[in-house]
């Protein structure tokens, strides 16, 4: 049985930081749209057309392009038994409905959701210091201001374009409109968590993975007794066992 995780949170709670580890650790696809857009921007596909100039003004990018995106790779015949991380999707009561028909398609283990918590000042102070690599896309460290270069593959750090004080502004007010509705959508299930990120990236990589084995551990009993009851692909039901709004 897999373990399918979404990575939920503000722009700069610290989802990418913690992801890459996670999905490493645990053995997981780790899909992240954000870096899928800015990929397809330097290859200066029809995708990465549309994406700059969303992204540039803060907004997101339609929900039809982003479902079909995430969908191809989730649906993928290899991986049929692997798990996933999220990190950036879903971004919108629609974009989760479709997740929950993909994992009902997938079957193949529970979801967990942890939300990671930052307050705004302190979303603003990390998003406008910032530095990624323009080669590999990795987070320089952010107790390492004076670093020129990637430690991971020695490229050269840059300012992400989307972290400019007036775009970094609407893309939070984009997340209160369009994404903090999901906590909403996701909160009554049993493998919801949530983690305040406002702590150093060490302790809350030790309090995601402590509520993320919890939540695993519950979520895959639940799984188990469904499976049992022969309740696979049922459409009311989420994959943890409560009743799913948008299923
Ligand atoms: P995306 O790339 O997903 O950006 P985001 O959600 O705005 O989030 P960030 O990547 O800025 O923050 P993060 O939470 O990953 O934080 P990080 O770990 O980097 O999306 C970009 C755009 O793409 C969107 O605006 C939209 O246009 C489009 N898009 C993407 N997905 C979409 C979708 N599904 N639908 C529609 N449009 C979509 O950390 C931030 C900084 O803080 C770093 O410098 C880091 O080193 C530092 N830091 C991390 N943790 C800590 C800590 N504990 N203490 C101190 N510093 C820390
Ligand atoms: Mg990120």
């Amino acid at each position: 049985m897999g373990l399918n995780l979404i990575m939920m949170g503000p722009p700069g709670a610290g989802k990418g930081t913690q992801a890459g580890r996670v999905a490493r650790e645990r053995g997981l696809l780790k899909i992240s749209t954000g870096d899928i857009l800015r990929q397809a921007i330097k290859d200066q596909t029809p995708v990465g057309q549309l994406a700059l100039s969303v992204m540039s003004t803060g907004e997101l990018v339609d929900d039809e392009t982003m479902i079909a995106i995430v969908r191809e790779r989730l649906l993928q015949h290899d991986l049929d038994h692997q798990g996933f991380l999220l990190d950036g999707f879903p971004r919108t009561v629609p974009q989760a409905q479709a997740l929950d028909r993909i994992i009902e398609e997938r079957d193949n283990g529970p979801l967990v959701v942890i939300d990671i918590r930052v307050p705004f000042q302190e979303l603003v102070r990390r998003l406008s210091g910032r530095r990624i690599c323009s080669s590999c896309g990795t987070n320089a460290d952010p107790f390492g201001s004076e670093a020129r270069s990637c430690g991971k593959c020695g490229g050269e750090l840059a300012y992400r374009a989307d972290d400019s004080r007036d775009v970094v502004v609407e893309r939070l007010k984009v997340y209160e409109r369009q994404t903090f509705p999901l906590v909403e959508y996701y909160q009554g299930r049993q493998t919801f968590r949530v983690v305040n990120g406002a702590q150093a990236p060490d302790q809350v990589a030790f309090d995601l993975d402590t509520v993320l084995d919890d939540a695993a551990a519950v979520g895959a009993e639940a799984h188990r007794s469904r499976s049992e009851a022969g309740e696979t692909g049922a459409p009311a039901t989420t994959m943890d066992g409560t009743q799913g709004k948008g299923a």
